[in-house]
């Protein structure tokens, strides 16, 4: 395995995607990591990351000088580079101007984690400080017109430096000199793929929870999904899934999930049919946070209520995955940390005193889903869209009430029918409909009518961080207007959402 120490940098978790896609597991620790648990790790390689600090601001984060002792090789990036050439003896010359963007490198030592780089190459910096003087053993490998020393090495304690972003896209053979680090200088073995992951989750899991019970809230998601179908070939029957109806789910929904889980997968599943209660505390509530905390809160009550009729559980299965775990520790945890705390379907009952398992908690979520086509998920519970934990309530502006679900989910279904059959489906990061609380005239046939207004939300994206409104193609918005105002009744104006986010967020509430 490869170790990865966080110094901060915004690129973190893509060094650890390239790693990974390389077919060599790596891990992200911060650096306060203690000497034995590196030795403990027993990395085949060390990647110092880059960080926003400079090495001689107050607070610049520090790992044990250990590390160099340990006949390990180190690639340092950026501020990792920086951090290397200070602890060695060199020197770092601050600088308050940033080199930021595209720079051509010139190599002058085409061996190490260059072999085979072109001499001239595409390169992508972000940096302020720079380096001034090298340690005794180290000679600089490459510069660019800005920076005498680029990238670095000491090729006898294979130690290397770059002062450019070999993970980011834009450095043109970044992905060559990073598999040239892992495999030509820590000689790493290609055996990360999901496959040995299995194996060795099961074990994981069976030594973990022993003969105890699981318990897993299962929301249909892709996360919850894959978790409880790995749970399931580890445990079997000691695993118990909660399906709880909200009463604010899509058409079909909890159908869907029970077919899926208890017919064809054959897992353990309890069923709540708590509707009723949801839209009973959700009367007459008109603000979104409300609404979200609401449902939240209703949540926790009724899995806690089904989780105490299963006797005996011990452990609480959750669908965490790396980067939560990653940013909930990091001394950064830049914004997202921050927006997905009320995303998580997390939080449940502390008084349950239950053990937390996480099974997915290393995993990036392209892995995740590579994860539950190994283990035989289709691709329909595998590349489903995201859907919030507070369902239909914030896509229905103002009250939430049985009647105006019941359009809402009408117009949703002809809206993914559509889509689906345009083949856009797997295209679009979430496609939806939001029921407006305002009434427009209309005409249909003779007759004048004066109903509410459905508008539909299609976005592309990769993260939920930033999204762009889909130029869906006019004749399907078209069919989907038509359809909508013809078969739903009490909708009679169809409108598309075209902003992006930001400014404008992805849900409406
Ligand atoms: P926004 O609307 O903030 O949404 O652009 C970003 C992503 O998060 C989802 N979302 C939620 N998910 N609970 C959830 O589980 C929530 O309260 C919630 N609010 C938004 C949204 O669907 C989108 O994918």
């Amino acid at each position: 395995m490869i170790l990865i120490i966080d110094f901060g940098s915004q690129y973190n978790q893509l060094i650890a995607r390239r790693v990974r896609e390389r077919h060599v597991y790596c891990e992200i620790e911060p650096p306060g990591i203690s000497i034995d648990a590196v030795k403990a790790l027993a990395p085949e390689g060390i990647i110092l990351s880059g960080g926003p600090a400079s090495i001689y601001s107050k607070g610049a984060p520090r790992v044990n000088k250990g590390i160099f002792e340990l006949g390990i090789p180190i690639l340092g990036i950026c501020y990792g580079l920086q951090y290397m050439v200070d602890s060695l003896g060199g020197k770092v010359i601050g600088s308050k101007k940033r080199e930021y963007g595209f720079a051509e490198l010139n190599i002058n030592n085409q061996t190490g984690i260059f072999a085979g780089v072109s001499p001239k190459t595409q390169c992508w910096m972000s940096h302020g400080d720079s380096i001034g003087e090298l340690p005794e053993g180290f000679v600089a490998t490459a510069s660019t017109d800005n920076t005498l020393v680029a990238a670095a090495q000491n090729a006898p304690r294979r130690f290397y430096g770059l002062q450019f972003h070999p993970e980011v896209a834009h450095t043109k053979e970044g992905k060559k000199i990073l598999a040239n680090f892992l495999f030509d200088v820590c000689r790493c073995e290609k055996s990360w793929s999901m496959k040995s992951f299995i194996e060795h989750a099961v074990d994981d899991i069976r030594a973990q929870v022993g003969k105890e019970k699981v318990i897993l809230g299962l929301s249909g998601g892709v996360d919850s999904s894959v978790a409880a179908v790995l749970l399931n070939k580890a445990i079997g029957h000691q695993l118990t899934c909660v399906f709880v109806d909200n009463g604010v789910l899509r058409a079909g929904e909890a159908a869907r999930v029970i077919e899926m889980f208890k017919k064809i997968l054959k897992i353990n599943l309890r069923f709540a049919r708590a509707g009723k209660i949801f839209l009973n505390k959700l009367k007459s509530v008109t603000d979104p946070e409300r609404k979200r905390k609401i449902i939240g809160r209703t949540f926790i009550d009724i899995f806690d209520k089904e989780a105490r009729k299963i006797k005996g559980v011990k452990f609480l299965a959750q669908g965490t995955l790396y980067p939560d775990l990653i940013e909930s520790r990091s001394a950064f945890g830049g914004p997202s940390a921050v927006i997905k705390s009320h995303h998580n379907v997390g939080g449940l009952p502390k008084t349950m005193k239950l053990k937390l398992i996480e099974p997915l908690k290393h995993l990036f979520k392209d892995e995740v889903r590579l994860l539950g086509k190994e283990l035989g998920l289709p691709d329909d519970v595998i590349w489903r869209q995201p859907f919030p934990g507070p369902g239909l309530a914030i896509r229905i502006i103002g009250e939430v009430t049985a009647q105006r679900l019941n359009v809402l989910r009408k117009a949703d279904t002809i809206l993914l029918e559509e889509i689906r059959a345009a083949n856009l489906y797997y295209e679009l990061w979430q496609s939806f409909t939001i029921l407006l609380p305002l009434k427009s005239v209309g005409i249909m046939g003779d007759q004048r009518t004066y109903e509410n207004i459905v508008a539909i939300r299609a976005v592309t994206s990769d993260d939920a961080m930033t999204a762009d409104w889909a130029r869906l193609p006019q004749e399907l918005l078209a069919r989907v207007s038509n359809r909508i105002i013809n078969e739903v009744r009490g909708i009679n104006r169809v409108v598309y959402d075209i902003s992006s986010k930001p400014p404008s967020t992805i849900e409406w509430e």
